[in-house]
Formats: C-alpha cells, sequence, structure tokens
C-alpha cells in the first residue's frame, strides 16, 4: 500500500543562512503508524512541518503525501491534497477552532470545507474518539485538555491520511496529557489516519512510539 508519508534527501537552508535547516532528512511514515519527532530547540522540527504540510518549498528533496509527491503536484492537486489527505494541529487549539462553535459545529465545519459527504459522521466520529459528552458544548467553556482533544478529532473529520500536529501536550496537564496521547491513539488504531507529532515530552514520544531525533537538522541513529 501506499504510505501515507515518505521524504527522501529532503534539505532546507532558509534565505541567508549559513547552514541547513533541514539535511538529508529520510521518513516514512505507514498508512495508520505513527512517527514522533524529538530534537533541541533548532533542530530543525518546525521546518520540518512546514516542508511536509507543503507551506515551505524544500531546498532539495522529495516530500509524497498519500502517494503524491508535493514538487510535482499541480496547484489543484495541491489544494485538494490539503483539502482531503492532509491535517495539520498547530500548537494552539484555539487557532484550529471557532471558539463560540459547538465540538460538532466545527467537525461538520471542516468537513462542509473539505467537501466531504460519506465516512463517519461528526456525532458518531465524537464517540468513537470518547468525545460524546461534551459534543454540544461551546468550545469556548471546555479546559484546555478538553479543546486540544475537539481539535484534533476536528483535525482528523474529514478523514485525511495523515494528520500533523505540533506540540499537542505542550500546554496540559498530566491527566489531560495522557487523555490527549489516548486520543491520538485512537486516530492512528481506529481511524487508520497517520499520525506525525513534534513534542519535547518524551513520555509522549515514548507512548505514540516510532521516535524520530533530529539534530542540527539530521536524523540521528
Ligand atoms: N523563517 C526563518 N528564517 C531563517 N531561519 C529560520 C527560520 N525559521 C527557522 N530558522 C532557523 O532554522 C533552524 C531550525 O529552526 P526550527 O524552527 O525548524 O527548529 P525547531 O526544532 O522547531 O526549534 P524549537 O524547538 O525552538 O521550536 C534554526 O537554526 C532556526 O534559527
Ligand atoms: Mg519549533
Amino acid at each position: 500500500m501506499t504510505d501515507a508519508l515518505r521524504c527522501t534527501g529532503l534539505g532546507h537552508r532558509y534565505p541567508g543562512a549559513e547552514s541547513d535547516a533541514l539535511d538529508g532528512v529520510d521518513l516514512v511514515v505507514p498508512v495508520g503508524g505513527a512517527a514522533v519527532v524529538v530534537g533541541p530547540s533548532g533542530a530543525g522540527k518546525s521546518t520540518l512541518l512546514a516542508v511536509l504540510a507543503g507551506l515551505t518549498r524544500p531546498s532539495r528533496g522529495r516530500v509524497e503525501v498519500d502517494g503524491v509527491d508535493l514538487a510535482a503536484a499541480s496547484d489543484s492537486a495541491l489544494r485538494a491534497l490539503r483539502r482531503r489527505s492532509l491535517a495539520v494541529a498547530v500548537q494552539n487549539p484555539f487557532r484550529n477552532l471557532l471558539p463560540y462553535g459547538s465540538a460538532l459545529d466545527n467537525l461538520r465545519l471542516v468537513r462542509r470545507t473539505a467537501g466531504v459527504r460519506g465516512g463517519q459522521e461528526p456525532a458518531r466520529l465524537l464517540d468513537a474518539l470518547g468525545l460524546g459528552d461534551i459534543a454540544s458544548s461551546p468550545v469556548h467553556t471546555l479546559s484546555g485538555g478538553e479543546r486540544q482533544r475537539v481539535a484534533l478529532a476536528s483535525a482528523v473529520s474529514a478523514g485525511p491520511r495523515l494528520l500533523l500536529v505540533d506540540e499537542p501536550t505542550s500546554q496540559l496537564d498530566r491527566v489531560s496529557r495522557d487523555r490527549v496521547v489516548a486520543l491520538l491513539q485512537r486516530i492512528t488504531g481506529e481511524l487508520g489516519t497517520a499520525v506525525l507529532a513534534v513534542t519535547h515530552d518524551p513520555e509522549v514520544a515514548a507512548a505514540l512510539g516510532g521516535v524520530v531525533r533530529l539534530r542540527d537538522g539530521r536524523i540521528e541513529q
């Protein structure tokens, strides 16, 4: 089967920089698999996410999401890929959500924007992800951990092949963090959406598995 993500020889140097932010990164995430990128500040984690999301064009190398080569894809193919196959959850969950809408409203909006009709109904998806009891609450009334889980549910509600997540647990206490990790495990295990997460938390990395250590733009063996 086609991998959810495959990148080879990925390199990036920001204009005017004296060294590469990414230098020969090879990475494969199978369908329904997980990879966790860890590494010190400046290692290139955010740059990697931006390149994989198709937001930054890499200086060299190749990225394939769901079998589509990002560099070779037409603009319309890229738009379709971003809408349908690829989801991105940025660090602050509020930035991924409409605060005055409920969880259900947010999921419905994402599906409508992606033009998705079939697949898992929002109410069912929230139930399946253990969020049924807060499905109708306005997002601004939820706790930080609940918001993050709704943001992740919303990100996968159009049935993407790959979810890219930046620091999913950085502002959460231990209990909320464990719930977010359990949710990400359900997203890979039950929905079959592959997850690539960046985290500073070693326990989150260990729980999700597939740890990739990045330093100075390179993967450490
Ligand atoms: N927009 C930019 N222009 C120029 N250089 C940049 C830019 N963004 C990042 N860099 C540089 O690229 C390298 C990698 O940065 P990046 O932000 O990807 O690291 P990171 O691993 O996400 O760090 P952190 O853990 O602090 O978020 C660093 O040397 C950084 O200074
Ligand atoms: Mg970063």
